[in-house]
């Protein structure tokens, strides 16, 4: 009897879905309504929409083998045409993607009951969303390599309606102070994906390593991408002498932005000007004002040597360069840098003054010539990416001056420039140190955590950010979104690097996705304990374990 009675309680508990699933989801989806029951999904049918497109099918069609293979019950998938009339009709079951024109691209919906689950978008990125929201309210399990007949492979009767509260949800990483090969990086995009970020931000140049081939100016990618030695810890006169280095080769490029896309993801490439070029320089001395000789730097910081903007030779080398990101990258927008540019080579170069006298150029008790000078730059720049159907995001020095219309801002000196761009009519993104740089510490404790910057970011810390605030509501619309930037200095292992991502990109996801009254501190924390680290774990992600600051 008492055999029978565990047994049946056993029975019982394989159809409940797992407890508290639809509380557990990161980013919380905008609406989440428990219904009466459950689906069983071991062995279940998948069925696509061909309408939805091939990137759609290839995805549904991932999903149904890995649930089959981790389930231990081969989930057959199908792409039958009349997909949608069957399932109005109500003569189909199993789990049903369908094309609903109605919604906007990055929009989904789901809804189990009934012995189905019909899922409901118009595109590619509101298809991968809703599988992400499907695996989350499956057992952690799917996440991992190993079958696992035993778990209960059910989904919650449920209704879901998501989407994004912003368009932007980026993250950056910084390629040129240490280099991540095309494996590390395709992990980062992963991750990425399942918490629905749609945008990486690639930094692939600075003082310290060149590292994207251009065929047009081979040297690049054979002196430019080696520097002869790091600085050790924090100690600026220090160097290792080891000689280190990397790049990506165009064919290498071409298969991260694929990779992307195929995971709803958008790569903004980002090359540094006119600061932030040294490696550069190191190659092609003449771009420099005084002609070098000049090295990749081997400590960090913001060097005052910068391209020298009086030369036209200059601007054929940005043009070359940037003429072989625009056709690399398919994305519409381009980062064109503009931070952090010392004007000491300007002030003392006779051709850059040259270039402010036929300018006309003038400082003007606001800002000095040769501010204007690199604003004569960025439009210069911006009017020929233009010419390649490509926007420019700069950092938010590109507002000192005169900003030309159609540029973006990138506010990473705090929210103060964001608040300046919208009000002046620009677009802007969110970035600031204050909340979004992981590569500052995640504790108070600083003793206790790996190398970074001095400063502190903690989990809570991003989930307070409150992207509109300040922000009159007839601007909020410049306001395309946030991410948070991962500088690479003092981080060189892909182990140290995860740390620093994980778990604050999921706080990130929640600010990025989640309008503000759906956020919760206490359910997000709820949700890293009870299911996103077991993900984590599955993965094989390396990220901070305490939650305490
Ligand atoms: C920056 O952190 N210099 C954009
Ligand atoms: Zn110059």
């Amino acid at each position: 009897m008492k055999k029978i009675l565990t047994l049946g309680i056993l029975c019982l508990l394989s159809l409940c879905a797992r407890a508290g699933a639809l509380d557990e989801i990161v980013p919380r989806p905008a609406e989440a309504q428990l219904l009466k029951g459950s689906l069983r999904v071991a062995g279940i049918s998948v069925k696509c929409d061909p309408a939805l497109g091939a990137g759609a099918q290839a995805a549904v069609s991932a999903f149904a083998t890995r649930l089959g293979y981790i389930s231990g019950k081969t989930c057959p998938f199908s792409t039958p045409p009349g997909l949608a009339d069957a399932v109005a009709s109500g003569k189909t079951r199993g789990i049903l993607f369908l094309q609903d024109a109605s919604l906007g691209p990055e929009e989904y919906g789901i809804r189990v009951e009934g012995g189905r689950a019909v899922v409901r978008t118009s595109a590619l990125n509101g298809v991968l969303y809703a599988l992400e929201t499907l695996r989350q309210l499956l057992p952690a399990a799917i996440y991992g390599d190993a079958v696992a007949e035993k778990e209960r492979w059910v989904l919650p009767c449920c209704e879901i309606r998501d989407r994004p509260r912003f368009a932007w949800r980026g993250m950056h990483l910084d390629c040129a102070r240490h280099f991540w090969s095309v494996e590390e990086i395709k992990r980062y995009l992963d991750i990425m994906a399942v918490y629905k970020l749609n945008r990486f931000h690639w930094h692939l140049t600075d003082d310290q390593g060149w590292r994207i081939e251009i065929k047009s100016y081979p040297l690049l990618s054979q002196i430019s991408c080696w520097r002869e030695g790091t600085m050790i810890g924090q100690d600026f006169s220090s160097n290792d002498g080891i000689r280190y280095g990397g790049f990506y080769t165009q064919e290498q490029i071409r298969d991260v932005v694929a990779y992307a896309a195929a995971r709803g993801i958008e790569v903004m490439p980002e090359i540094e000007l006119p600061g932030h070029m040294l490696a550069a320089m190191a190659a092609y001395p003449e771009l420099g004002c005084t002609g070098g000789p000049y090295a990749a730097w081997t400590k960090w910081g913001v060097s005052d040597e910068v391209l020298c903007v009086g030369k036209e030779s200059t601007f054929t080398f940005l043009e070359a360069v940037l003429g072989e990101v625009a056709e690399l990258f398919p994305g519409e927008y381009i980062h064109i840098g503009g931070d952090e540019c010392p004007k000491t080579q300007w002030e003392k170069c006779p051709l850059c003054q040259a270039r402010i006298r036929e300018l006309g150029l003038h400082g003007d008790g606001r800002f000095t010539a040769e501010q204007y000078l690199q604003n004569y730059v960025t439009k210069r720049v911006q009017d020929f990416l233009a010419t390649k159907g490509k926007k420019i995001v700069g950092w938010d020095e590109i507002l000192e001056g005169e900003l030309a219309p159609g540029a973006t801002v990138m506010s990473w000196r705090g929210t103060a420039g964001a608040k300046e761009a919208a009000a002046k009519g620009f677009d802007a993104i969110l970035a600031p140190t204050s909340h979004c740089y992981f590569d500052y510490l995640q504790s108070e404790d600083k003793a206790s955590e790996p190398l970074g910057f001095n400063g502190v970011v903690t989990l809570e810390k991003i989930y307070s950010l409150d992207p509109l605030e300040g922000i009159p509501a007839e601007q909020a619309g410049h306001i395309l979104g946030l991410q948070a930037n991962l500088w690479t200095e003092y981080i060189s292992t892909p182990e140290h690097l995860e740390y620093m991502l994980l778990p604050r990109m999921l706080a990130l996801s929640e600010v990025q996705w989640c309008r503000p009254e759906h956020r919760d501190p206490a359910r997000f924390l709820q949700a890293l304990r009870e299911h996103e680290f077991p993900v984590l774990d599955l993965l094989g992600y390396h990220y901070r374990k305490t939650l305490n600051h």
